[in-house]
């Protein structure tokens, strides 16, 4: 048990925030004193820069907003796509003093050995919107996946109308627990529906959207072009698929789902190649993040009300999940007035129009 007293919070008054790469770390805002070593600092890792924009582009500025805001000591790095990094990483945070651990594991395997050498140091853990299969973390904080994917399916069959549709998925990442709940939530919608067929379905090895590029085109040549919609797992991919629509003139033709409410994903809805994306706030879940692990620091009990099952460690982690949103081209302001996107940004240039019509 690593118990940690609430003034470790205390930190150093006017200590900036050091930015270097795809590191950041800072002491937050307040006063008092303190080294690092004593502040019960949280070290959080991020997956990647590739698999979605959204580690550094939104959850790292949301994260760091949430420990200043809370005037906690952090340290947020960035593995890069690599596992071997991650674990390299999260000794290195050890080393450093942080009491507490947050990972988006890259695979459970990795994840895991990387939860048990924090445990054994007196480390907590929590996951970061990817569940370590097998695991040790002491909470989950993430979305419902499962809603995720179902807000997925439904948004497919809601843009094919009815019609007698051929449909092909494409899903993230066979490592990520979370591509598992995602596909399983669109089946579950995808499966009932008698006007649907699904003539085709591959995972993209790490996200990658050049692979899915590939992967996609083949499915299309085997599928002779008779695709009628895609169920494709995050706006990353969404956009692999919509490059090769467009190669063969049928972008706007077939609905593609997505995921991330990123940029380029809103900017494909409001332009009709793309039927619908799925938002989830970053602050909000950064938020529920630096909650939890200030809980843990203080070695209080965190208020983590879900449970998500693990059925490889045989245990039910203590979960919070937050709520999804759907977003289509009717409610792209959902996400703009909860400073999810910048209005500047989405409707930049080409699309101003389309932002215009589209009521924002
Ligand atoms: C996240 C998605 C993200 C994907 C690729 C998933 O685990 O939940 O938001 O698009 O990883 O990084």
């Amino acid at each position: 048990m690593n118990r940690v007293p609430s003034m470790v919070f205390a930190v150093v008054v006017g200590a900036g925030l050091v930015l270097s790469g795809c590191s950041s770390s800072g002491s937050g805002g307040g006063g008092g004193g303190g080294d690092a070593k004593s502040q019960g600092k949280i070290g959080v890792i991020l997956p990647d820069t590739k698999s979605s924009v959204r580690w550094e582009s939104k959850d790292r500025p949301a994260l760091e907003e949430a420990f200043k805001a809370a005037g906690v000591p952090y340290t947020i790095q960035n593995a890069e796509g690599s596992a071997d990094n991650m674990a390299t990483i999260a000794d290195g945070m050890i080393a450093d003093g942080v009491t507490v651990l947050a990972i988006v594991n890259l695979d459970s395997d990795s994840g895991a050995a990387i939860q048990q050498k924090a445990a054994s140091q007196g480390v907590k853990t929590i996951d970061y919107d990817r569940l370590t299969l097998g695991g040790s973390a002491d909470v989950y904080v993430s979305f419902d996946n499962n809603t995720v994917g179902q807000l997925q399916g439904q948004g497919l069959v809601d843009c094919l109308a009815g019609k007698p549709s051929n449909v092909v998925f494409l899903n993230g990442s066979p490592t990520d627990n979370n591509a598992t709940l995602f596909t399983a939530g669109a089946h579950s919608v995808v499966d009932k529906t008698p006007s649907v067929k699904i003539v085709g379905e591959q995972s993209v090895p790490d996200w990658d959207n050049d692979k899915a590029v590939t992967i996609f085109e083949q499915m299309y040549t085997a599928a002779d072009g008779r695709i009628d919609g895609v169920y494709a797992a995050n706006d990353g991919l969404a956009g692999s698929v919509i490059s090769i629509l467009e190669k063969n003139g049928r972008a706007g033709q077939v609905p593609v789902t997505g995921q991330d409410a990123t940029v380029e994903g809103l900017q494909n809805v409001l332009a009709g190649t793309q039927c619908m994306t799925v938002y989830k706030s970053a602050k909000e879940e950064a938020g529920a993040l630096a909650k939890a692990a200030i809980a843990l620091a203080k070695g209080e009990s965190v208020d983590a009300p879900g449970k998500s099952r693990d059925d490889k460690g045989n245990r039910d982690v203590p979960s919070v999940l937050l709520t999804p949103k759907s977003i289509t081209k009717t409610n792209v302001d959902v996400v703009l007035s909860d400073g999810g996107q910048s209005k500047d940004e989405v409707c930049a240039g080409q699309f101003a129009p389309m932002c215009s019509a589209a009521g924002l």
